[in-house]
This record gives C-alpha cells, structure tokens and sequence, in this order.
C-alpha cells in the first residue's frame, strides 16, 4: 500500500500542536510556574446569555417527542441560513440564495476542505505570512504553491503579483498580521482573479473585529466578486464558538470552474461533497449561533468583541511605550509583534515561555516572511493580559 507521499514535504506537526507541545513540556518542568497563553486565538469569555438560552430551549425539545429531531439536513437548517443572509449580507446590500449558504463545523474545516473540488494542478497563491491550513491542505494535495510576501513595506497587505494562479486565498482581518484589505486594494484581487480566471477563497473569521465603518467586512462589498469567490466566516471569534463550533461558507451559484473545456458549477461540486462527507451541525449548536442574530444576543456578542478590542489596546500601547515596534490590534484581535533585532521568532518565542511563563506565537510558523515576528492575542482574560505584559515589562 503506497501512501500519499505528499504528505512527506510537510513539517512533522501542525503549528498549534507544536507549540502546545512545547507549552506542556515547560509546564512539565516548572510545575509552579502560572503559564498564561496569549498564543493560540482561543477565547476566553462564556458564550453570551442569549446564546445559551437558546441551546438550552433546544435541549428541552431534543427531549421530547413532539419536538425532537433526528438528522438535520447537511447544509444547515433553514432558520440559521435565513438569519446569516439577512443580517450578515442584507444588511449590507449583498443578496443571497439560501442554497448559496453552507453552515458547518468551522472555517478552519471548509478552507481546508474547500481545495478538494479542485484539480490538483491548479496553483495556489498565498500571502505569506499566512494561517498554515491553507498552505498545509494544497500540500497534502500535492499543488504549486506561490507566495505573495505581506511584509512591513507593503503594510501587510500585498497587492496582486503579475504570476498566474487558479486559486488565492485571502484572510481579512489577517491572521496573523492583524492587517485588514480596503475596497481598493479588494477589488484589485477581484479583478485579478477575473483576469486569471482564478477563485479567491476569502476568509473573513475575524470581521466582527473591524471597527473601522470604511473597510469591507464581505468581499461581496466589491462588484463582480460574486462571480470569483467563495466565503468563509466562522462563529468561533465572532460569538465565542471554539468550543461549541459552527461556521458557515458562501458558495454562490455564480462561480464556475472547467471540467474538459466545460463550465461546471462550484456550488453543486460543494454541495456535492458537503452532504456526503459531512453530517452537519447539531440542532442545538445551529439554535445557539442563531440567537446571536437576536437584538439581545447581538448587544451581548458586541460587549465581548469591544473586551477583547480594550485588551488588543492595552497589549498594543504597553508594548510601544517599551520600545517595542507593534501592528495590527486595530481592526483585528492579534498584535504583530517585531521581535528584537537578532532575534528569531521561535527564540523568542521560547524566551518568553522560560522567563515570563508566556506563550505567544512565533511568526515563522506562519511562513517564511513570519520570521522576525511573534503574534499574540487579544483573546485572554483582562486579568492575564495585564499580568502578561507586567511580566514583558521585567524582561
Ligand atoms: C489561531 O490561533 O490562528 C486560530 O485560533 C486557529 C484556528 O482558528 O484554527
């Protein structure tokens, strides 16, 4: 039996496994010691009270036989997709099908799983640094990857190369640069996939972060980005999901690939493969992330996002007034750290966890132009983001 050897050119472990392996290896040696992770963008605040009313109701119907359910349909029930389009695209001017909606189990699962319905020929095109899914999925797949460097000279946010690619990913907010694209320089990457004739893959998991009212939270913001790319938003960062899941991704009936010179339509390719690898998401999950769309549960989501939004400013301006040279926290929840002259990422990455009991994420995991940065989060406790940078403060 051979295997799928292009497996073989990827790192041993996924980045967040490493550095959590690393976290417990230091926590086996200092057992005293009180590790505070500003590391993974994991959340720290409970899931809002709406949102837990509401699962809580369907738990009482799962239990009784006039209201129970049983398999719900793949895509995502109906009230949930009626919500996401009224409020997160109506609202905004952008009109969708409901079978143009795909709720699921996370972004991270659809920007991996989404690189399937395509040839493994096609080219991929990443800004770098960039979340490792999208590199480490269209390496198991065994495709041509390009890399556009999002550095401090171009402020993070790359403008389209001159090189062909068939498929870009695009993260905005950024994860990990926390650096966010305008209409402008979106519509540059839409008529650049036009051009190409190239599908963007579009992640926007952190838009709920965006408090600048000018800059897009949909790349369905820009004209004609309906007929090249596919969305993604997940309810992990938006409403405190990491531990519940559910996300959902926009395949709109517009966009068409080539299949022996012949246009074929995206959206039945994922239907196709969503409803036969994936089970969908438990009613009661999908009730909870349809009450952030209440006006009690949006007021509640949006108290938790400005929390997280103080602690991205507190993180920012302490490190700045010790000389530190910082980006991102504006209009997204991680801060891009630059790591002192003649120090690497991981160095200091490990520099922190032995002397502040600190754990933040080394830039060079995110690719190569990463190197020279840390990303930290501005998901902790208050309490823990204080204390972490009282600790910075000592080192
Ligand atoms: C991150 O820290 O980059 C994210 O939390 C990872 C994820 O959402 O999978």
């Amino acid at each position: 039996m051979k295997v799928n050897e292009n497996y073989l050119n990827l790192e041993a472990s996924y980045l967040f496994p490493k550095i959590a392996k690393k976290t417990a290896e230091f926590k086996a040696q200092n057992p005293s010691a009180k590790v505070i992770s500003l590391g993974i963008g994991d959340v720290t605040q409970p899931l809002a009270p709406a949102v837990i009313s509401a699962m809580q109701k369907a738990v009482e119907e799962m239990g009784k036989k006039e209201t129970f359910r049983g398999y719900g349909p793949e895509q995502g029930y109906d009230f949930l997709i009626k919500a996401i389009i009224e409020n997160d695209y109506k609202a905004r001017g952008i009109s969708l099908d409901t079978d143009e909606v795909f709720v699921s189990d996370g972004a991270k699962c659809d920007v991996g799983n989404i690189q399937e319905i395509f040839s493994a020929d096609c080219t991929v095109l990443l800004t770098d640094p960039i979340y490792p899914v999208y590199r480490d999925t269209n390496i198991m797949a065994g495709r041509k990857i390009l890399k556009v460097p999002a550095i401090k000279e171009n402020n993070f946010t790359p403008a389209p190369p001159k090189e062909h690619s068939d498929i870009v990913y695009i993260c905005s907010p950024n994860n990990p640069t926390g650096a966010t694209m305008t209409k402008e320089q979106l519509t540059q990457w839409v008529a650049y996939a036009k051009k190409e004739q190239a599908i963007i893959i579009y992640d926007s998991a952190y838009e709920a972060y965006i408090q600048d009212d000018n800059l897009p939270h949909s790349i369905y913001e820009i004209d004609g980005a309906k007929d090249v790319a596919i969305e993604v938003r997940s309810y992990s960062k938006t409403a405190g999901f990491t531990g519940t899941r559910c996300a959902y991704m926009v395949v709109p009936k517009t966009l068409k690939g080539l299949a022996n010179g012949k246009e074929v339509s995206l959206n039945a390719l994922w239907r196709r493969r969503h409803t036969t690898k994936f089970n969908g998401v438990s009613y009661i999950i999908q009730r909870g992330a349809e009450a952030i769309y209440t006006d009690e549960g949006k007021k509640q989501i949006k108290e938790t996002i400005a929390y997280y939004m103080e602690n991205a400013k507190i993180i920012r301006n302490a490190l700045k007034d010790l000389g530190y040279t910082v980006y991102g926290g504006q209009n997204a929840p991680y801060i891009w750290l630059e790591v002192p002259r003649g120090q690497t990422s991981f160095g200091f990455f490990e520099k922190l966890l032995t002397q502040c009991a600190l754990v933040c994420t080394p830039g060079a995991g995110f690719g190569e132009a990463g190197e020279g940065y840390c990303r930290l989060t501005a998901f902790g406790s208050r309490e823990n983001t204080l204390e972490a940078l009282e600790r910075i403060k000592k080192l």
